[in-house]
C-alpha cells in the first residue's frame, strides 16, 4: 500500500514519515505553486491514498501575497483532488480553524459557518471549497496551533525565548486548542 504524502518537510508530514508506511514528496519533487506537477505526480506513483500536509503556512506574509497562497492552498489541493478522483483513491487535506472568523466564545464545530479574517484563512477555505467542488473520496481535517518537536511552531519559539529573557509578551486574547503534529497522524 502506498500512501503519497505532500509536505516532506513539515510538521505533519514529518511525523507521517516517522510514522512509517508514507511515500514523501517535498517542494523540490511537486511545487505547489504548480498544481498540474502536484496532480501529474499522483497519476505516476498511483497511490493507494494521497494526504496533502503542505500548505503556504505563512500567515502574515500571505497579506502581500495571497496569489501565491491561493495557488499553494487552493488550486494545488483541487488539481490534487481531481487527480484522486480520476484514481479513486481516498484524498485527506488539512486546513485550519483560520477558516472561521474567530467570534465567539464556543469551540467551532465542523458545519459552523466560516467566515476567514485574514489572507491565509481565504485561501485555505477556498482550498476546501474546491476540494468539495471537486467530490470524490475526501476528508477534510481542521487542525489548531500544531506543534512538533520539528519545524517552527509557537511552543519553540517559547521554549527558545525563555533561554534568554525574564519576561516575554504575548497576546492574551487569543484563545485555541494546541494540537502535536504526532496525534494529527
Ligand atoms: N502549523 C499550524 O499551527 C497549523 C494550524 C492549523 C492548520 N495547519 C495546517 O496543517 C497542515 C500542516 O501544517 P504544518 O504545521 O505541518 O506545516 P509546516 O510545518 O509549515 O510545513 C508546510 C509544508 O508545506 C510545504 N510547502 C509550502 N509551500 C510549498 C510549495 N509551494 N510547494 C511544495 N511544498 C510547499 C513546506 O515546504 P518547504 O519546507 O519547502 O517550505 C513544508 O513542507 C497545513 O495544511 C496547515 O495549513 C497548521
Amino acid at each position: 500500500m502506498t500512501v503519497l504524502v505532500f509536505g516532506k518537510s513539515g510538521q505533519v508530514a514529518t511525523e507521517l514519515q516517522r510514522a512509517g508506511g508514507v511515500l514523501a514528496v517535498g517542494r523540490e519533487d511537486a511545487d505547489l505553486a504548480k498544481p498540474e506537477v502536484c496532480a501529474e505526480a499522483i497519476r505516476r506513483v498511483k497511490p493507494h491514498a494521497v494526504i496533502n500536509a503542505a500548505a503556504y503556512t505563512a500567515v502574515d506574509r500571505a497579506e502581500s501575497d495571497e496569489d501565491l497562497a491561493g495557488l499553494v492552498n487552493a488550486a494545488a489541493p483541487a488539481a490534487m483532488a481531481e487527480a484522486c478522483k480520476t484514481l479513486g483513491v481516498p484524498f485527506v487535506h488539512l486546513s485550519t480553524d483560520y477558516v472561521f472568523s474567530g467570534d465567539g466564545t464556543q469551540p467551532w464545530q465542523p458545519e459552523d459557518l466560516t467566515g476567514p479574517q485574514n489572507a491565509y484563512g481565504r485561501s485555505k477555505r477556498a482550498g476546501e471549497e474546491a476540494i468539495r467542488a471537486v467530490g470524490g473520496c475526501y476528508a477534510i481535517l481542521r487542525t489548531s496551533w500544531v506543534f512538533s518537536a520539528h519545524g517552527a511552531n509557537f511552543v519553540k519559539t517559547m521554549l527558545r525565548l525563555s533561554q534568554t529573557r525574564d519576561s516575554l509578551s504575548v497576546v492574551a486574547d487569543q484563545v485555541g486548542g494546541p494540537t502535536s503534529a504526532r496525534a494529527i497522524t
